[in-house]
């Protein structure tokens, strides 16, 4: 018999359509995939480069558990030049990309029953997460056409019970950008309930209007409260290498990071951690390219989604995914395998990112996918008309 603990935790509906994809794939039917969240670019050379010399310079030992020291410093510099925050080495950790990272987090902060705020709709794994290290997720409403964060329901879900806060902006699924005023509502309730801000910003250098502001940038009551993570992940290309980052004012929460993940999984890779550190101090023109690319892409899948009849899909201003709604009265998850097997294309269902009646393509895949997928999805809604 698994664990209670085990038992919490729901199958990955997403791993469960890609393996259905593949499988077709195998049979050699054309699947066409807006499945997957990570970038369709490589690795940049330069990073490449970096990972293959430490390698040759025998890189290859354990590293302190909580990253090298030059890994932290070029965290350090990063906040310091991209966010205009200032942290010492102290306050700054590695992990196993963004998600070993949030995780770890997690089980630092966490008591049972501690609950953590949580805004609709919601990358899958945190209310996983929470509930792992035996918190309390709780759902924040939003508007259903912008994503705008609903502020009543905020301030009604916001008490002395709430441990965290949790933000993620540019946000994975919606593509939403919390505005200034937003993100003082969520800084005036944690200083006022004491609680800590969580700030995922693993899609921060995906925008396509103004550059998102962090929530720590705000006033020194928000820098001493926030948290914030991040990944070298989508920013530049390196989802398989699982380097990513914590940085908090507040040492305490560092020092129990730190003594957790000594005893759960030691350092992050450190032949990633190298390849890391030169994706931070070296070239960006690789993620200016990739905004670049993603910009167009998203406005060609924004306009084709729009002309299918029933669809409404809202321009995401940031991430790289599209989230529209559909009107027919179907599960999304029943409505994500039938347009995997009946129109070969794969799409996310909006019920386990905690809202029904909405799909998610990521538009972080070829050009050429966007207009001959999205014609598969019209033909496909064309023949099952909203009655
Ligand atoms: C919002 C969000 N946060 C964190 C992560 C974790 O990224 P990684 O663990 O690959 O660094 C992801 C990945 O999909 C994400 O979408």
């Amino acid at each position: 018999m698994v664990s209670s603990r085990s038992r919490l935790v729901q199958p990955s509906v997403t791993f469960g359509l890609s393996a259905k994809a593949k499988t077709m794939k195998k049979q050699g039917i054309d699947v066409i995939s807006f499945g997957i969240g990570e970038p369709d670019f490589h690795t940049p050379e330069s990073v490449k480069q970096a990972a293959r010399d430490a390698i040759d310079a025998n890189k290859t030992g354990y590293t302190p558990s909580i990253g090298e020291p030059d890994l932290r410093q070029a965290i350090k510099d990063k906040l310091e030049k991209e966010n205009g925050l200032t942290y010492e080495l102290s306050q700054i950790a590695a992990g196993n990309g963004g998600k070993g990272v949030l995780y770890h987090i997690f089980l630092s902060l966490l008591d049972p029953s501690d609950e953590v705020v949580i805004i609709t709709p919601y990358w899958v794994s945190y209310p996983e997460q929470v509930r792992l290290c035996g918190g309390v997720p709780v759902f924040v409403q939003c508007d259903p056409h912008t994503f705008a964060i609903d502020s009543e329901d905020l301030k009604a879900k916001v008490s002395a019970k709430t441990r965290i806060i949790l933000i993620n902006s540019p946000s994975n699924p919606c593509g939403v950008v919390y505005t200034e005023e937003q993100l003082r509502l969520v800084a005036d309730l944690a200083q006022q309930h004491n609680s800590y801000i969580l700030s995922d910003e693993v899609y921060e250098h995906f925008y396509y209007g103004e550059k998102p502001r962090s929530i720590a940038s705000l006033h020194e009551d928000a820098y001493a409260r926030t948290i914030i993570v991040n990944a070298v992940s989508k920013t530049y290309a390196m989802t398989g290498w699982r380097i990513g980052f914590v940085a908090a004012a507040d040492k305490e929460v560092i020092a129990a990071y730190s003594r957790l993940q000594d005893h759960t999984q030691s350092n992050p890779c450190s032949i990633a951690q190298w390849a890391a550190v030169e994706a931070y101090t070296g070239s960006q023109d690789s993620v200016t390219v990739m905004r670049d690319a993603f910009r167009k892409r998203r406005d060609s899948m924004v306009q084709l989604l729009n002309a299918i009849p029933g669809l409404h899909c809202a321009t995401p201003e940031g991430a790289f995914y599209c989230f529209p709604r559909y009107e027919l009265a179907m599960p999304s998850l029943q409505l994500a395998e039938q347009l995997l097997e009946e129109a070969h294309v794969v799409v996310m269902p909006g019920e386990p990112f905690g809202l029904e009646g909405y799909l998610r393509l990521s538009y972080a895949v070829a050009d050429e996918h966007i207009p001959a997928g999205i014609e598969r999805l019209h033909a496909w809604f064309a023949a099952h008309p909203v009655i």
